[in-house]
């Protein structure tokens, strides 16, 4: 899809760094990596363990594709660590901390020192410069602040950028659509699927949400597919681009699509190096390859972070609109998410592409899983559009079981409900509900 408002940059535009050849890049990122792998082995206990288990040291590190010898991280690691036991610093230099809530046990702490939150803000100001935003630009932030590090993270490189930021946080929807209507922001940040709410509460409220002043959205935090970029795009009159990260690793900006291009994220290489593993058996996989993306911080102090096992499914392509940088595919699926279905195995994303093509739908719907006579049974519970004529909700919901069926190799049940009945997202949307029995 093209562009509706951003333009390519200059290459007088660009920082230096995105200007670097793919040689002088791999060259830099040698250097950082043995830095990263001297830091964490002389100063996280953890990793020194683990590089003496697996027989390696930061020196045997002479290549890129080294690395692969070294052990990887998981967040269970982080957990047995908790909170503080992976930090490579004194206390008193760290600056800042975040963590992830989690669905069970501990949540996962990650530090910053002054330094870190500083190269946090660049990547972020890249991020958003490669969406399209420029210095003057109006940033309304509708990520949540706190120790999510949505909020917080596009605030910095916002105004890093020299944008105006309008810290907005989720919640309270009908002062944000006021706000975004009086305030006239170019720019918005927030989930995809808070987005949407907001899409409705604009409708709710008689405004035309494509007649707002909102140029771009940089969505990101949870996966979305481009069915749902058309959506957005459409209804809110405005360029919809991807933004990925996780606070194990920095926070958001890890990752940007480039709004000229619309085709998967840059990889912010001078300070991330990715890897693509095979998820069964822990091998390295070429470019091109889909498997699970594993990160190496290479610049990072607080928090060196090695090998680290995102769980995010996705490929490395070369790069475009960045050449140095390697893009990764939009994340359209992460192993914990993954819905297992008499063999068969179901993401949300692919139950979304279908529910956004059919007509009469809205894009609000939920995945309830239950268990009758000891098997699995999946139910899409899709809102019908307000406008839709109530005799198509039948033709719709066999329209979704036939298209899951031929498509996913599944069958589903579909439930089509009033509009304005599935609770809606205000951050990070919970898209399955698990009603199984707990065995
Ligand atoms: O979600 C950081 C972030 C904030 C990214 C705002 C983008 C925008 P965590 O809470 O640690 O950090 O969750 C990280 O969210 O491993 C992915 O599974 C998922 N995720 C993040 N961005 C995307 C994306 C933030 N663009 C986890 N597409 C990651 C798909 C994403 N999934």
């Amino acid at each position: 899809m093209t562009a509706r408002w951003g333009a390519a940059p200059t290459a007088h535009e660009l920082t230096a760094v995105e200007r670097l050849s793919a040689d002088e890049l791999r060259a830099l990122q040698l250097t950082r990596l043995q830095w990263t792998l001297r830091h964490a082995y002389e100063n996280v206990p953890f990793y020194r363990k683990k590089f003496d288990e697996a027989g390696v040291r930061p020196q045997d590190c002479r290549e890129l594709t080294d690395l692969a010898g070294f052990p990887v991280t998981t967040k269970h690691d982080l957990r047995d660590n908790y909170p503080f036991g992976m930090f490579a610093v004194p206390q008193e230099q760290v600056r800042r901390i975040h963590a992830s809530s989690g669905t069970t046990g501990k949540p996962t702490v990650v530090g910053y020192t002054a330094e870190d939150i500083d190269t946090w803000a660049t990547v972020m100001a890249r991020s958003i410069f490669a969406a399209g935003g420029r210095p003057g630009h109006k940033v309304h932030v509708a990520y949540g602040y706190g120790l999510f590090t949505g909020g917080l993270g596009a605030h910095y490189g916002a105004e890093k950028l020299g944008c105006t930021v309008i810290p907005a946080s989720g919640g309270m929807t009908a002062r944000q659509v006021q706000i975004i209507t009086d305030f006239r922001p170019e720019i918005i940040m927030v989930t995809p699927t808070y987005m949407l709410t907001l899409l409705d509460e604009f409708e709710r409220q008689g405004i035309h949400p494509e007649t707002s002043s909102l140029r771009v959205g940089i969505f990101g935090a949870e996966p979305w597919t481009e069915k749902m970029r058309a959506e957005i795009e459409t209804r809110a009159g405005l360029d919809a681009v991807d933004i990925y990260g996780l606070s194990e690793v920095m926070g958001p900006g890890v990752a940007q699509e480039c709004v000229e291009t619309k085709d998967g994220l840059h990889i912010w290489e001078d300070h991330f190096l990715p890897e693509v593993i095979d998820p069964v058996y822990g091998t390295v996989l070429p470019d091109g390859e889909t498997g699970e993306l594993l990160f190496t911080s290479l610049t990072k102090q607080a928090l060196p972070i090695i090998r680290y096992r995102t769980r995010d499914l996705t490929a490395l392509r070369p790069g475009t609109a960045r050449p140095a940088f390697r893009r990764m595919d939009k994340v359209t699926g992460r192993s914990d998410d993954m819905i297992i279905l008499r063999g068969v195995n179901v993401f949300p994303t692919q139950i979304e592409e279908i529910v956004l093509g059919t007509a009469g739908l809205s894009p609000h719907f939920q995945l309830r899983l239950s268990r009758r006579d000891r098997m699995d049974h999946l139910t899409v519970v899709v809102e019908a559009r307000p406008d839709a004529p109530a005799q198509d909700r039948i033709a719709a919901a066999g329209e979704i079981v036939g298209r899951v069926k031929d498509g996913v190799g599944v069958t589903v049940a579909v439930e089509v409900v009033d509009p304005e009945t599935l609770e809606r997202s205000v951050g990070k949307l919970k898209r399955i509900i698990d009603e199984r029995p707990k065995d």
